[in-house]
């Protein structure tokens, strides 16, 4: 017999690794009932809307000249950048199999409740947490700064919109850093990023009436951000001078490498295709294709775009700020600049309503499991839309713009999606074990090759990165203990819970089956 010590031990462990099967997921989607009607056009368009971004018009530059913690590749950013293509190939391939296998919103979260149980999905969740609100934060401070630019180009606009005091366009710590006036309110400096803050709260709106309504809006949004980007190219390389691509890897490999780690923000979102997995026809075909084609038309755009950029101007002029329309004016392009401006603005603005609206359904999907208390599954009567988690997120969101700065947010949203991606990885080998005939409509050619090469560029470059970066290399760890903590004082409890109601359901049921057979 066994000693009542050990039981509770394989209790517990049993517990952590309790598995959702994945025709549970399936039952759940089957009975929304939505429509196949996404074909593979559709999802490029869907992972360009939430792929090009704040990357490409605000990080570019910080990738190519680096930070005050990291080294930047300078021109060669251009092979940071096919490097990162590599190494998202392997990750997007995996998703494009549970995508099919699986085809349910709630992303990885729902791939690793089914492959590795209940603990790993609530971190998963957690952790995506990183990529989605953490990452929005980055966003929105990116949209402060093309914001200006815009205000920049019309000197009728008043002073105070094209300078506007630091404490009102920035985090605390950018603020206090800046050195310029701040007001203090008994004796509590006050700053707060305004804008950043109100496109945060003006999307929490959109998605409060339901993302539908929104839809032709992001396919507009998205048409305006590619033409600004490919007239940027045009324009630009008439001003491209060779010289400036010499030295073309100043800090050499380390650079190259830091470059990857920094740009690999600009292709955060094309996960996103895989939760319209759903309603797409022929899903094991238009998958990949999305997955895949949206990958490399956003990789050869960068790819120009930094040729383009780096050439036009030396490394020491580039902005930090909004590098591609300062660019513009520093070749004497003013008008241009401001239509650059308009573009990003579009730009980031589609990214942030992929990304919040990833956040509250990621949320919806923890929350509906039993990891978060059940007020947060409330769905608003009219509008039909998780009210509670979308109001809630957007205040922890704006909360947290007050004191994450852009470029920590950034670095922690990309290794939050490192590790998604990894464990997405991960998974695929341990489905291809555990339920080698669940039927796949689409299969990872060249299985386990390829999912353990897309683990070890993913770990390769996070491994680089956490030894360099020194603020998010230490909040990411911290992330991950509060994860952990949050888990176990309220996730498990609940979770327990859950389980015993669902248990007592079906007990009900079976019972009342039997009684309708005997009668
Ligand atoms: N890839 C997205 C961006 O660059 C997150 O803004």
């Amino acid at each position: 017999m066994q000693s009542p010590i050990k039981c509770a031990i394989t209790n517990f462990i049993s517990n952590l690794l309790r598995k959702k099967n994945p025709d549970e997921f399936l039952e759940q989607s089957a009975q929304g009932g939505l429509k196949k009607t996404l074909n593979a056009f559709d999802l490029i368009i869907l992972g360009i809307s939430a792929i090009i971004g704040a990357g490409i018009f605000v990080m570019i530059g910080s990738a190519v000249i680096g930070t005050t913690e990291r080294v930047g590749a300078g021109p060669a950013l251009v092979l940071s950048i096919s490097l990162v293509a590599i190494a998202c190939i392997f990750p997007a391939l995996c998703y494009a199999e549970f995508a099919s296998m699986i085809p349910v919103s709630g992303s990885a979260y729902i791939y690793t409740f089914a492959t590795m149980g209940e603990f790993a999905a609530w971190m998963m969740g957690w952790v995506l947490m990183l990529e989605y609100a953490i990452g929005t934060i980055a966003v929105a401070a990116s949209w402060t700064g093309y914001l200006i630019k815009l205000f920049e180009g019309f000197p009728a606009l008043p002073e105070f919109l094209r300078n506007p005091p630091v404490w009102m366009i920035n985090d605390y710590q950018t603020a206090l850093a800046s050195g310029g006036h701040i007001p203090h309110i008994l004796g509590i400096p006050i700053c707060f990023n305004l804008p950043a803050m109100f496109v945060i709260g003006i999307i929490c709106l959109v998605l409060l009436k339901g993302i539908q309504e929104s839809a032709n809006f992001a396919k507009i949004m998205v048409f305006v951000k590619v033409t600004v980007i490919a007239l940027f190219i045009i324009v630009g390389a008439f001003y491209v001078r060779p010289e400036n691509w010499v030295p073309f890897a100043p800090s050499g490999i380390k650079g190259i490498l830091m470059g990857a780690f920094a740009i690999f923000y600009a292709y955060i979102g094309f996960d996103a295709i895989s939760t319209a997995a759903e309603e797409t026809k022929n899903p094991q075909k238009n998958l990949p294709i999305g997955l895949i084609g949206s990958l490399i038309i956003c990789s050869v755009i960068y790819c120009l775009v930094t040729i383009v950029l780096t050439g036009m101007m030396p490394m020491s002029a580039i902005d930090l700020k909004a590098p591609i329309a300062h660019a513009m004016s520093f070749v004497g392009q003013d008008w241009f600049a401001g239509a650059i401006a308009i573009g990003a603005l579009a730009g980031l603005t589609s990214v942030l309503l992929v990304l919040q609206f990833g956040t509250t359904r990621i949320l919806y999907a923890m929350a509906r499991d039993g990891f978060l208390p059940s007020i947060m599954k409330k769905v608003h009567p009219k509008y039909n839309t998780p009210w509670i988690i979308t109001i809630l997120s957007t205040v922890l969101m704006l909360i947290g713009s007050l004191f994450i700065n852009m470029q920590v947010a950034a670095e922690l949203a990309i290794f939050g999606t490192f590790s998604s991606f990894i464990i997405v990885c991960i998974g695929i080998l341990i489905l291809r074990k555990t339920e080698p005939n669940r039927p796949r409509p689409f299969k990872v050619p060249l299985c386990p090759w390829f999912p353990i090469i897309g683990i070890v560029f993913c770990s390769g470059l996070m491994i680089v990165a956490l030894r360099e970066v020194q603020t998010a290399s230490k909040l990411f760890p911290l992330w991950l203990v509060i994860g952990i903590v949050i888990y176990f004082a309220y996730g498990y409890k609940s979770n327990r819970k859950q389980v015993a109601i669902q248990l007592k359901r079906l007990e009900e049921s079976d019972s009342n089956n039997q009684q309708q057979t005997t009668v």
